[in-house]
């Protein structure tokens, strides 16, 4: 399989519109900014999907090669998208996928339920909704992949809807050729054993990024939820299990623009490397 991470920061992106705190400040003065949270993935290198549709989306698309549409005039290698949650940063690029005319997108019941842009784009009709009943199938291309429920995190516009524990899924997704497994989670909360399971034989692993410490945004912004309000596991908690997967690269993504893993010489992105984990990068290309 071949993975493209098209996007790799927190909903608001790298520098954030509103934001001055120290590494949107710095990603003002180098021009180094990032796109919000997505990927592209393929089997076969000509049929592909996104995970997650982000804001970004037209930009991310136009800036990899892969994704590139024709010969017909019409015809675009992107079959669909798999969404891990409702929340904006995950699914607005929905709707400036609405000129599609074959496009399939999965999420769980909930998820496409509370979807705000989904009567928006229906008018357009190109794009069919598919609820991940089973939680496993078969992509063209011929990836499996699995949905792993994560939590019952409703966005902030859906918080009146129905409890549902899986509000937030992880992807699992094998290739059944080359033996590749890799694990997609940008948004965790706790550490399961459903989702140790999930983390069983992974070659990569994608995950949660946002934060570094619990109380970031206040202490980055002086307001702001922590992540564990947020729905999201700190990185200095989630690195203490790196060593258990010796085996697996382990890349986190989903990186809110507070995070002081962005700046190359921090101490923080120091421990990161030194625990054997990775920073994903806008454009990395994974084959596994
Ligand atoms: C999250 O990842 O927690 C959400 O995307 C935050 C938000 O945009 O409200
Ligand atoms: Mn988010
Ligand atoms: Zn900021």
């Amino acid at each position: 399989m071949r993975v493209r991470i098209l996007g790799t920061a927190a909903g608001g992106g790298l520098p954030q519109w509103n934001c001055a705190c120290d590494v949107c400040a710095a990603s003002r003065a180098t021009g180094q900014g990032r796109t919000q949270d997505c990927l592209a993935i393929s089997g076969d290198a000509t049929n592909w999907y996104l995970v997650n549709a982000s804001p970004d989306i037209r930009t991310q698309i136009l800036a990899t090669p892969e994704l590139t549409p024709g010969p017909g005039r019409r015809q675009t290698p992107l079959r669909g998208a798999l969404l891990t949650s409702a929340e904006l940063d995950h699914t607005l690029g929905l709707a400036s996928l609405r000129e599609a005319t074959d496009f399939t997108v999965y999420a769980t019941k909930p998820v496409l339920e509370a979807l705000p842009t989904r009567g928006v784009i229906d008018p357009y009709g190109g794009i069919r909704w598919c609820s991940l009943e089973d939680g496993r199938l078969t992509l063209q291309g011929g990836l499996i992949v699995e949905s792993i429920p994560l939590g019952h995190k409703r966005p902030r516009y859906a918080a009146t809807a129905p409890w549902a524990d899986d509000w937030v899924v992880a992807y699992r997704f094998t290739d059944p050729r080359s033996g590749g497994v890799l694990v997609y989670a940008p948004c965790l909360a706790v550490w399961s054993p459903r989702w140790e399971a999930a983390l069983d034989g992974a070659d990569c692993v994608l995950l949660d990024g946002s934060f570094f410490t619990d109380d970031e945004m206040v202490d980055q912004t002086g307001a702001g939820p922590t992540a564990s309000a947020m729905g999201h596991l700190p990185i200095s908690e989630t690195v203490a299990y790196r060593s258990a997967y010796p085996a697996a690269r382990w890349i986190y993504t989903h990186l809110n623009n507070t995070n002081p893993v962005l700046l190359a010489d921090s101490a923080q992105r120091r421990a990161v490397e030194e625990a054997g984990a990775e920073i994903a990068a806008d454009g990395m290309v994974l084959d596994l």
